[in-house]
Parts: structure tokens; C-alpha cells; sequence
């Protein structure tokens, strides 16, 4: 795996933390995580996650553009704003931030996943399963099917298949209201489909 950075040192330095942190958790010496500049960190990936503030992903994407072609382009990104009210879904031109991704990597399989996941949950050593599923949108089930996978390498998690990339808006903004939940139960809400069985339909 390898994290990408503006800078190639600092990616490399919280590489490094990664590295031993994911030790700890495996309990394995097998994993090992390597840094390097954005655009370098996409060559020779067959997945690519996108996880910088929505001000930065336009442009994080374009400088990637050609050496995304035929890669799987994980977007997370929530175009989300902040008031005294709490946060709020910007309008975005292209309809969503995975839109604009698939407008700015043509050749790239755009697939939403993530949006939900709480960063502060996933480090939280004390917890050993992630009670939360991962919605998951795409036009290439070969891609869904592969970006599902990975979200069930987190105990805990499944990967629930949520539709095609022009519904990616609503899933994106929904984090809105998990942030306004958060900010009420003191929590770090997640979201659960109900009446579907574990697995691919
Ligand atoms: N945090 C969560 O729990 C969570 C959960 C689900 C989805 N998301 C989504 O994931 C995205 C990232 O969230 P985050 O909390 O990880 O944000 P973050 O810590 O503010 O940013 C992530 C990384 O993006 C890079 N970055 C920051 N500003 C940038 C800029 N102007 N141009 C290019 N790169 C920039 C930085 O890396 P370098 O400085 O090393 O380049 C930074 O470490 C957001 O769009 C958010 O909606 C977050």
C-alpha cells in the first residue's frame, strides 16, 4: 500500500506511523506501508482513494488524471460546509463529488465508498469491530464488487452495493446529518441497512 502526500517526505514519514501501527493490529511484520508523492503514489495501483478536503479534490484528481486511466478511483470525498449551525452540503456543479471525478478521470472507475467511516473509529485501538456498513456506488460491478471486498477487510463492515454513481449526491451529503448526530449523542455515528443478507445478491 502506499499513502500519498503533497510532499513525498512527510508521506513517507506518516508511512512509516502506519506501518507500525498496522503491525501492531495484524500482529503480522508482513505489512508495510510506503510514501510518496501524490502522483507517484497512483502509479502501479489497481485502487486509488481519494481522501484530501473537498477545496483540495478537484484539483488532487486532475494532476492524476492520465496515470488513473484504468485504475479504480475510490472517492470519499463530502462536499460539505461548516457554519455556526454545524455542517451543510455544498451545491456542486457536476451534480456530486463523484461526478467530478469521473469528469476528471474519464478513464478511471469511479466507486463512492467510505463516506461514512469515521476516521476517529477506525484508530481507535479499543475497538475490534466497526459496527457500520459501507455504502458503495458505481457503474462497473466489477469495480463495486471489488471496492465491497475491501470495505469487509474491516471487521465488522460490510460493503452494501448502493447504486450508480448519479446517486452518489444524497450518500455524500447524507454525512451531514451523521455530523449533526455526532455533534448531539457525543458519538461517531454509522450507518446500518437493515433486511438484506450478508453478501452479493
Ligand atoms: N475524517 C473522517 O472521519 C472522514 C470520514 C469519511 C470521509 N471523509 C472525507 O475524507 C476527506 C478527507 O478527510 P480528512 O478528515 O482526512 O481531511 P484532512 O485530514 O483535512 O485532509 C486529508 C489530507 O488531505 C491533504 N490535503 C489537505 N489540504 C489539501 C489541499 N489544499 N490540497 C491538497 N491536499 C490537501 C493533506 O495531506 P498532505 O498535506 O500530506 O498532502 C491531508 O492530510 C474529506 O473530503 C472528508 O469529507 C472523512
Amino acid at each position: 500500500m502506499v499513502l500519498g502526500s503533497r510532499d513525498a517526505s512527510r508521506a513517507r514519514e506518516v508511512a512509516d506511523e502506519v506501518t507500525r501501527l498496522a503491525r501492531r493490529f495484524a500482529g503480522s511484520d508482513a505489512v508495510r506501508v510506503t510514501g510518496a508523492r501524490n502522483v507517484d503514489a497512483v502509479i502501479g495501483a489497481q485502487i486509488v482513494i481519494v481522501a484530501v478536503p473537498w477545496s483540495a479534490h478537484a484539483a488532487t484528481i486532475a494532476e492524476s488524471a492520465d496515470a488513473l486511466a484504468g485504475r479504480i478511483l475510490v472517492d470519499c470525498v463530502n462536499p460539505l460546509g461548516f457554519d455556526s449551525q454545524g455542517a451543510y452540503a455544498l451545491p456542486v456543479a457536476e451534480g456530486s463529488a463523484a461526478a467530478q471525478a469521473a469528469q476528471l478521470a474519464p478513464d478511471a472507475d469511479v466507486v463512492v465508498a467510505f463516506n461514512h467511516i469515521s476516521a476517529v473509529t477506525l484508530l481507535n485501538p479499543d475497538i475490534a469491530r466497526v459496527d457500520a456498513d459501507v455504502l458503495v456506488l458505481g457503474d462497473s460491478r466489477p469495480a463495486t464488487d471489488r471496492v465491497q471486498a475491501l470495505a469487509e477487510m474491516i471487521p465488522g463492515v460490510r460493503g452494501v452495493y448502493a447504486g450508480r454513481l448519479r446517486l452518489a449526491g444524497q450518500v455524500e451529503a447524507l454525512t451531514a446529518n451523521l455530523i449533526a448526530i455526532n455533534r448531539r449523542y457525543r458519538a461517531h455515528a454509522g450507518l446500518r441497512v437493515t433486511d438484506i443478507a450478508h453478501g452479493q445478491p
